[in-house]
């Protein structure tokens, strides 16, 4: 039992994380219940919203190839750029703020504009998702960058209430944006405070100078999403959460506590403290700075009371700052560290400020005790163990739900890809919601948290390279500040094969540049600084400049077998072997391998009989059908410079011990990027579907990365019409059983041992009659796991699986409905594309998106209708009300019999 004086210091804890929105779904969040000394309340709700495709009030931040010309506009940069003073070094370099107030005179940021007509939306707000998608040639916005509305000016304006007692008692108000894309500018009672062009990172503004007493502070905010941005989906909009904090004058700034630890054993470790104080107030403070450390529980509840620090003195003088570092030694650490092997284990650093006797500040920070090394012969080392990284590549967006973040729907995918064996996560290429990282902690997932797609050197003509140069520095520290005390980041990623990989020494030099800039970041941990390569080779000078040895690709060998020659494009050999010569000191890893290409339960025939081969149109055996923009999920086709799952493996397993692993390009589809038919709206790379269904790559990379699980996977379905009867339909079997046997209607197909160098079993010559696949399996002489799969009857039914029974009644949480076209038997119909209608009965849902997974699909995803694709359909819901009951989800297609399936919201 806890003593009294614990219990409270517990609950206070409790208030506390509640209060800086460690509890993602925290009602006291919203409500604005915090402690005292520091409050942080969401702005997510109440904004209204209004988007325009052209430049509609003459504003702009800088002049670019989408905005009107120079002398059309204001231009509002010299107002903006201070906002990175705090993340720039050399103070020599900061921007001075210009005198007089920001020229344009524009009414939506005045308290008298009157915003009633403006639609009404919530946060995190996507404006573009809801579609509608441009389909066909000379759109706006193509294929690329997922076919979706991105583009255009946007304006959100809410009220804040700031109370009397707050301004009396001089206390700073800060608002905090997790994101927002992309070039925002914020307004507060007319005054332009600031903002920050890249979308991707989370920064602060000071609101205090300019707030009033009362409920009508008018905040507006200005977004400007150009076209031409990005390789992929960016999304649109105030996409991540904001936040109000409100402090005493004497307090922790953002992200102003750092921790690192050294010296781990299973005995002992110390952990390093590096706090920073501000004191804003005119009189000199002394301070007291005493830090208590929790254990976490697995749902991040705190636990026992580890320990509290010696209390430290610290003398701040009016408007300084202050530096504190300390270290304690924690005894018995539970140690953070990657499933199934270790256990996730989180502490938290509560640090208390007071002032003769009163705290006037409490800061908290999640964070784990564990070892790294990077052994370049033997590959990473988690707590001494060797951990192989088995990682998978995710862009940002969350399939039909856009960019605006939803934990629940970060969650399935992170679970979706535990399921998988993945064990690591490589953020490509843009720094993630904090969120996601606190998910990567709690659920054990190793992360290389990456910066940028590209530096001075464009890739799309309104990309980054426009901002390099004035923001670089401060968009790779505020990755660093915010990102640092997470367990889960291994590594730090400053570019993905940018062209400076073969400058020579001017690149070498930009990377050196932003490697610094990591180190000093991140002193304490001092976690390795790198950036993807594709071509550069090892006598380049910009390996150099990196830390380990990331490789896209070119690693295991590019465009290097039979059935890639003669496209165009480098030829490579597998280079690991040359980079671990010249760097024999760096580990090496391959960040993006694979770029395999294939549609969920699409087929097409002859197959090859290469285990890798380039999608080709004009070839039969080439894997892809122009026409429906659909590609064989054989798992044999790539882009022309990738290699399937198994000609990876190979080579990882024939040459390369000393590689530590690889990231597959990629875990999920995602929008945009829909190589190589770009008429479509989502890529093809996912080992799992937009919709979170699973391609038939799941089972080869789950045999290979979860070797125990007794499974055996067969491909293709077994439900042909009458034209396949008596033609070639090759049967394969992803499996971990080291051998198998396929019975085709009874009849043996042979016993076949995998080889070295094999990776499923493959039955390339059987002729398909309707009727039944029976495989059966072995490991090691014993029997191992069996499948049957059969030709399935007509369409009779639908049926529906929900992935939760029970779900949060915050209005955010999640149930992800599968609906499946059923024949008599209950069997999915794998060839079904019925059209289904989604409802919910009751009150405290609302279905919010549907997919079913087809990268040329253009039905919006808010519709609620939609066909099934290769026999499934989702159903997003979202609880809307706090009220407890339960919700009945129905799916009706006609001719078919209906389903419904129930949730609870509690
Ligand atoms: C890589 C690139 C990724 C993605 C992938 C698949 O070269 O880094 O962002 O484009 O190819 O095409």
């Amino acid at each position: 039992m806890p003593s009294p004086l614990q219990f409270s210091a517990l609950q206070r804890l409790i208030a506390v994380l509640v209060a800086l929105g460690s509890f993602a779904n925290s009602l006291a969040v919203q409500t604005g219940q915090g402690n005292a000394s520091r409050r942080r309340i969401s702005l997510n709700k109440g904004w209204r919203f209004s988007r325009s495709e052209t430049n509609h009030d003459g504003l702009v931040y800088d002049v670019r190839s989408d905005t009107p010309p120079r002398d059309k506009v204001h231009i509002l940069k010299p107002w903006i750029l201070p906002t990175a003073n705090g993340f720039i070094s050399d103070h020599f370099k900061h921007h001075s703020i210009p005198t007089g107030s920001a020229p344009g005179n524009v009414s939506f940021v005045q308290k008298t504009f009157n915003d009633s007509s403006w639609e009404e939306v919530d946060l995190p707000h996507d404006w573009a998702i809801k579609g509608p998608f441009y389909v066909g040639d000379g759109k706006p916005v193509m294929g690329g960058m997922g076919r979706l509305p991105i583009q255009g000016v946007a304006w959100y304006r809410r009220t804040l209430d700031i109370s009397q007692a707050d301004i009396d008692a001089k206390k700073t108000i800060y608002l905090d944006i997790d994101g927002a894309m992309s070039y925002s500018m914020v307004w507060l009672n007319g005054h332009l405070i600031g903002g920050w062009p890249c979308g991707y990172t989370s920064y602060r503004l000071d609101l205090t100078p300019h707030v009033q007493q009362g409920n009508r502070n008018q905040l507006a905010i200005r977004l400007d999403n150009p076209v031409q941005s990005s390789r992929w989906y960016p999304g649109a909009g105030l996409y991540r959460s904001v936040w109000l904090t409100t402090v005493q004058s004497v307090h922790v700034p953002l992200w102003g506590q750092y921790v690192s630890s050294r010296n781990i054993s299973r005995q002992s470790a110390t952990v390093d403290f590096r706090i920073q104080l501000k004191n804003n107030a005119k009189r000199d403070e002394e301070v007291v700075l005493e830090t208590d450390i929790y254990e976490l529980d697995i749902s991040g509840r705190p636990g026992a009371k580890v320990l509290t620090s010696t209390p430290t003195v610290v003398k701040l003088n009016a408007g300084s700052t202050a530096v504190v570092n300390s270290s304690i030694v924690v005894t018995n650490p539970k140690l953070w560290g990657p499933p199934p092997t270790q256990v996730p284990n989180l502490y938290a650093a509560l640090t208390r400020l007071t002032i003769n006797g009163h705290t006037v500040d409490t800061y908290e920070t999640q964070f784990g005790i564990r070892s790294l090394r990077f052994d370049p012969d033997r590959g990473l080392f988690v707590n001494g163990e060797r951990i192989r990284i088995q990682g998978v590549n995710e862009h940002h967006d969350l399939g039909a739900l856009g960019v605006a973040f939803n934990y629940r729907a970060a969650e399935r995918k992170l679970e979706i890809l535990r399921e998988l064996g993945a064990n690591a996560i490589r953020c490509a290429h843009n720094i993630p919601a904090t969120e996601f990282l606190q998910l990567a902690d709690k659920m054990g997932f190793l992360v290389t948290d990456e910066s940028l797609d590209s530096w001075e050197y464009e890739k799309t003509p309104n990309d980054y390279h426009l901002l390099f140069g004035e923001w670089a520095e401060a968009d790779t520290r505020a990755m660093l500040r915010r990102d640092r005390n997470h367990p889960s980041v291994i590594a730090f990623s400053v570019g993905n094969e940018v062209s400076e990989q073969t400058t020579g020494v001017s690149g070498a030099t930009t990377a050196k540049r932003l490697c610094s800039i990591v180190r000093e970041e991140d002193d304490l941990a001092d976690r390795p600084c790198t950036a993807s390569k594709n071509a550069a080779r090892p006598e380049m000078p910009f390996a150099s400049s990196l830390d380990i040895i990331n490789l896209n690709y070119q690693g295991e060998g590019i465009r290097d077998t039979p059935a890639y020659e003669g496209l165009q494009g480098i030829t490579t050999e597998p280079s690991y072997g040359e980079f671990h010569r010249v760097f024999p000191d760096k580990l090496i890893l391959s960040s993006e391998t694979s770029a395999s290409l294939s549609t969920r339960g699409t087929y097409f025939f002859p197959l090859t009989r290469e285990i890798s081969a380039p999608v080709l149109d004009n070839k039969p055996d080439g894997g892809g059908n122009a026409s429906i923009r659909a590609i064989s999920d054989y798992s044999v086709y790539t882009t022309p410079f990738g290699a399937s799952p198994d000609k990876v493996f190979a080579k990882q397993d024939a040459a390369f011990p000393y590689v530590a692993g690889e990231f597959v390009w990629s875990g999920f589809d995602y929008l945009g990027e829909p190589t190589p038919y770009y008429s479509a709206r989502s890529s093809y790379f996912g080992i799992v579907d937009l919709a979170g269904f699973k391609k038939d790559r799941f089972w080869l990379y789950q045999s290979r990365w979860r070797p125990e699980v007794k499974m055996a996977h067969v491909l293709p379905h077994w439900s042909w019409g009458g034209d396949r009867e008596g033609q070639v339909t090759p049967v394969h079997i992803l499996s971990s059983a080291d051998e198998a046997q396929l019975f085709v209607n009874g009849k043996n197909h042979g016993r076949k041992k995998k080889q070295a160098g094999e990776y499923r079993f493959r039955y390339d010559d059987v002729v398909y009659s309707p009727g039944e696949l029976l495989v059966l399996t072995w490991k090691d002489g014993k029997e191992w796991a069996n499948k049957t799969v059969f030709t399935v009857g007509d369409a009779y039914g639908l049926t529906l699986e929900v992935d939760r029974e029970s779900i949060e009644g915050d209005g955010l949480d999640l149930a992800f409905v599968t609906a499946k076209v059923v024949d008599l038997d209950g069997r999915v119909v794998p060839t079904a594309d019925n059209n289904v209608i989604f409802s919910v009965e009751g009150a405290g849902a609302e279905i919010v998106a549907t997919d079913n997974g087809d990268p040329y699909s253009f039905v919006p995803f808010p519709s609620k209708q939609r066909k099934a694709f290769s026999g499934l359909a989702l159903a997003i819901i979202k609880a809307t009300a706090k009220t407890p009951g339960t919700v009945t989800v129905r799916a009706e297609s006609q001719g078919l019999r209906g389903a419904k399936v129930e949730v609870s919201i509690m």
